[in-house]
């Protein structure tokens, strides 16, 4: 079945939430099948990031994302993709509703606590990525 790339980010992992988070992913029926604790190096920042490089923010996002360790994670199950990115919620966590990851443990866009892949195509690159 379907594969997801998703990523506590290092404000995530500094907070503790990192069992609480997981266990969404689980009671909602996604398997998780790969993870680990590390520090994203710049090189993978960039590329991980690299559509958004054009935007003002995009230095201060690497910095971010660079700050400290991230808890990458593989996850597996019907739809995964599209379900672990309604378990997230909207990119803004002003926006997001209660019930979501980012409504729920998030303030401000610039730490939105944590990533999920887009599309399948985009899981498979970043699986790739963060896990070759
Ligand atoms: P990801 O799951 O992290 O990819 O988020 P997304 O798909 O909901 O949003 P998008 O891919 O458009 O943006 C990637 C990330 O860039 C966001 O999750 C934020 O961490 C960051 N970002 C987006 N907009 C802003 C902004 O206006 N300011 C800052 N500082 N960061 C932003
Ligand atoms: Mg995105």
């Amino acid at each position: 079945s379907e594969k997801a790339f998703v990523m506590i980010k290092p404000d995530g992992v500094r907070r503790g939430l990192i069992g609480k988070i997981v266990c969404r992913f689980e009671e909602k029926g996604l398997a998780l099948v790969r993870a680990e604790l590390r520090v994203v190096s710049h090189e993978t920042a960039e590329a991980h990031y690299g559509h958004l490089k054009d935007k003002p923010f995009f230095g201060e996002l690497v910095d971010y994302i660079t700050s400290g360790p991230v808890f990458a994670m593989i996850v597996e199950g019907k739809g995964a993709v599209k379900n672990s990115r309604s378990l997230i919620g909207p990119t803004n966590p002003a926006e997001a509703p209660p019930g979501t990851i980012r409504g729920d443990y998030g303030l401000t866009v610039e730490e939105n606590v944590i990533h999920g892949s887009d599309s399948p195509d985009n899981a498979a690159m970043e699986i790739d990525r963060f896990f070759k």
